[in-house]
């Protein structure tokens, strides 16, 4: 199999603490990376570096792992222009506001709901991301739900059942009616095609009853359990989450002390969401206190039409940075190693021997510089599976 070595790379962020400074980010200065395959085959400094069948110098940059974004909504129609414009003039953010993409995505065909997947797809990949999680909750009928994962299932492998995303225009009146339809034939016909369930818990969407006996019922069915949690308001997502063990409690914007004690020992990674309190102009997550408690924290984009239309992770990394007091080398950590976390992968999110080869090139000497620098466009190369994608 063809070799290629990435010489002369100024700083690479490896995420093994065994490497380089020590540091959760595994540093190691003027490194070369070699790649076999798919695979990742050698890590080191640039001058012990074997030799490959292919070069490419790095000339003084930094190499980051390959973004994994671990909470998306990609599979939908239509836009929310309207509904941002009006929060921005003063209207606040509703669980209701879903209702408006349901819509437009029951009315979207099969070939436009997957180009628009692959739209975003490529502008995130454009952005370093190569690893993404993506759910359904735009269809709220058993058949739209089940296409939704049919075509999320074209373009990853890490798909969600997100049935329980609010109670469906349909059963308005029955909200009882709609959780049987999720935990029954609607789970029947999508847990062939999901990885994992979650649900919305959340004021207007689901309490903490029905989201524990939807996630309960998923989990019956081979799906592993996350959630939407205490987003708007204070609520029991967080502690359901982690009773259940589920991968990941995502948002995590209102906390009590107990819920960021509940993070802090369990295994549920907590996943911060910047761009959703940015595009509604929401409190934000404190990122410092649960990583002061112990929590493992991933950022993500939560890319969605609705509370936050960005695939940008260097965006959120920026914002997390400024305003959620993570350091750069958390935030770059959280975005990379912490979304493998909240996915329970472990070929991903490093570069070590072993893991799959996704790389991130940026313009710039140190991946500090993606918060320093930030709406800046610094991925100058990316490779997936050992592919140069970018
Ligand atoms: O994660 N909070 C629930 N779901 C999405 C928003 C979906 C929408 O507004 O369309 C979120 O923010
Ligand atoms: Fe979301």
């Amino acid at each position: 199999m063809t070799t290629t070595a990435v010489t002369h790379i100024a700083s690479l962020v490896t995420n093994d603490p065994s490497l380089g400074n020590g540091t959760p980010l595994g540093l190691i200065q003027d490194a070369a990376v070699v790649i076999e395959g798919d695979r990742i085959v050698w890590t080191g400094e640039s001058s012990k570096a074997p030799a490959t069948d292919n070069v490419l110098d790095a000339a003084g940059r930094a190499v980051i792992p390959g973004f994994v974004d671990s909470h998306s909504h990609l599979v939908f129609a239509g836009d929310r222009t309207e509904e941002f414009n009006a929060r921005m003039s003063g209207q606040p953010y509703r669980a209701g506001g879903i209702r408006t993409t349901v819509g437009a995505t029951r009315a979207a065909t099969d070939e436009e709901l997957s180009a628009n997947v692959a739209r975003y797809l490529a502008e995130a990949l454009r952005q370093g991301t190569t690893t993404f999680e993506t759910k359904s909750g735009y269809g709220l009928t058993v058949e739209d739900e089940a296409r939704a994962l049919r075509i999320a299932g074209r373009h990853t492998d890490e798909v969600t059942y997100l049935g329980a995303h609010i109670v469906s225009p349909d059963y308005a009146d029955d909200p009882a009616g709609y959780v049987d339809l999720v935990t029954g034939p609607m789970l029947e016909a999508c847990a062939p095609h999901a990885r994992w369930i979650d649900v919305f818990c959340e004021q207007g969407a689901f309490d903490g009853d029905q989201a524990r006996a939807i996630l309960t019922a998923g989990r019956a069915k081979g799906l592993h359990p996350r959630i939407h949690a205490n987003q708007l308001s204070y609520g029991p997502g967080v502690q359901l989450a982690v009773e259940l063990d589920a991968a990941s409690a995502d948002h995590c914007t209102h906390l009590t002390d107990a819920d960021v004690d509940a993070l802090g020992q369990g295994s549920t990674v907590a996943t911060l969401l910047p761009g959703a309190e940015f595009s509604t102009r929401a409190t934000w997550p404190d990122a410092r206190r649960l990583l002061d408690a112990g929590a493992t924290v991933a950022l993500s984009t939560d890319c969605n039409p609705g509370s936050s239309f960005t695939s940008s992770l260097p965006f959120c990394i920026a914002l997390a940075v400024r305003d959620m007091g993570m350091t750069p080398d958390e935030a770059i950590w959280s975005a990379t190693a912490g979304g493998a976390a909240a996915l329970r992968r472990s070929d991903i999110g490093r570069i070590t021997p072993g893991a799959r080869a996704d790389l991130v090139l940026l313009d710039a000497p140190s991946h500090v510089h993606l918060a320093y620098r930030p709406g800046v466009p610094l991925v100058s190369a990316v490779w997936r599976s050992g592919e140069r994608v970018v």
